[in-house]
């Protein structure tokens, strides 16, 4: 029995790449698949229509697909790419915003436009293709929905040179938590995944250090280890999992933290001087340490 039987998934940004993986392995579970893709450079200019590839390869191996060149960074696209869906499937369960652009710049040399781009495609497309499936959700009490984004080890660790592109992915792990809450109601999730793939995205940083890529480099290290834990995600028994944030990369599959407080000391009455914190805030550092060090021994890797 496949687990994704006959479920609808609309797949953003999935003709190449981490997205394309997602599509092709929720298609061979059942699942009829929405293809999203503009089919953009990396640098989200330009556009080609690579999502109908997808769609043919699907169908080649006897599942449901259909395509869509939208942006996601546009309102009206969004709530053109959810349509697409339901007119095509009768209805929606799944939406996976996984499409992504990239202009990396130090923050000496970023401009408005490099700025404004990259936090369009991410952030705010998760608000223009997450709204119009929240209120399909709501307006039909359409239970048991899945919603999985796209964040990154850059917006949740940081990362040098990419001020624009770690806000928008540390943005989506907030909205993410946000969808959590307001979606529990109808039994729908949302998780989030942080991904680490050889994509275009990311094969340049390697060449330019003089690495080749082989296929050894594609098989360990390629999009496909991050479509099982989105398939997984999007079927049931990932009911009641929500407000997650998941790490896959070249094999590895585990969970981060999500932000706790660690320890905190409190007044009974008045306010801290700024002298008392000279002794408070090394004991908060200390408790900080502490957790990380906790957190690095417990995630060294199970290997099966
Ligand atoms: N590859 C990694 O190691 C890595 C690491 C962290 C996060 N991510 C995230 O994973 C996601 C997928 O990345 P990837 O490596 O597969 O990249 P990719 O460049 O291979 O694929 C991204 C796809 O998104 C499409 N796209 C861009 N702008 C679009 C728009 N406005 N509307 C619709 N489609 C659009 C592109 O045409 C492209 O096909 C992205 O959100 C990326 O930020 C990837």
């Amino acid at each position: 029995m496949s687990r994704l039987q006959d479920r609808v998934a609309v797949i953003t940004g999935a003709g190449r790449g981490i997205g394309r993986e997602i599509a092709l392995l929720m298609a061979s579970q059942g699942a009829k698949i929405v293809v999203n893709d503009l089919g953009a450079n990396t640098d989200g200019t330009g556009s080609t229509m690579i999502a109908d590839d997808v769609v043919a390869e699907i169908k080649a191996a006897g599942g449901e697909a259909v395509s869509n060149t939208d942006s996601v960074a546009d309102v009206a696209g969004g709530e053109r790419l959810i349509q697409t869906a339901i007119d095509a499937f009768g209805g929606m369960d799944i939406l996976v915003n996984n499409a992504g652009i990239l202009r990396d710049r130090t923050i000496f040399k970023m401009e408005e436009s490099d700025w404004d781009a990259v936090l369009a495609v991410h952030l705010k497309g998760h608000y223009c293709c997450t709204r119009p499936f929240a209120n399909y959700i709501r307006a039909e009490n359409r239970t048991g929905c899945r919603i999985i984004n796209f964040s990154s080890v850059s917006g949740l660790f940081g990362n040098f040179g990419q001020a624009n592109y770690a806000a928008a992915k540390a943005g989506i792990a907030g909205f993410s938590r946000v969808m959590a809450l307001e979606l529990a109601k109808y039994g729908c999730t949302s998780n989030t995944i942080s991904p680490g793939a050889l994509t275009r995205m990311t094969i340049p940083l390697r060449e330019n250090r003089g690495e080749t890529i082989e296929e050894s480099d594609m098989e360990a290290g390629g999009p496909q280890h991050i479509a099982p834990i989105c398939a997984w995600l999007a079927g049931e028994e990932s009911a009641g999992i929500t407000s997650e944030i998941f790490h896959a990369a070249r094999g590895g599959i585990a969970i981060m933290q999500q932000p706790r407080i660690i320890k905190q000391f409190k007044r009974k009455e008045g306010v801290w001087s700024v002298e008392e914190l000279d002794t408070l805030v090394p004991q908060l550092m200390e408790a900080k340490k502490a957790n990380f060090e906790a957190a690095d021994a417990s995630a060294k890797p199970v290997v099966s």
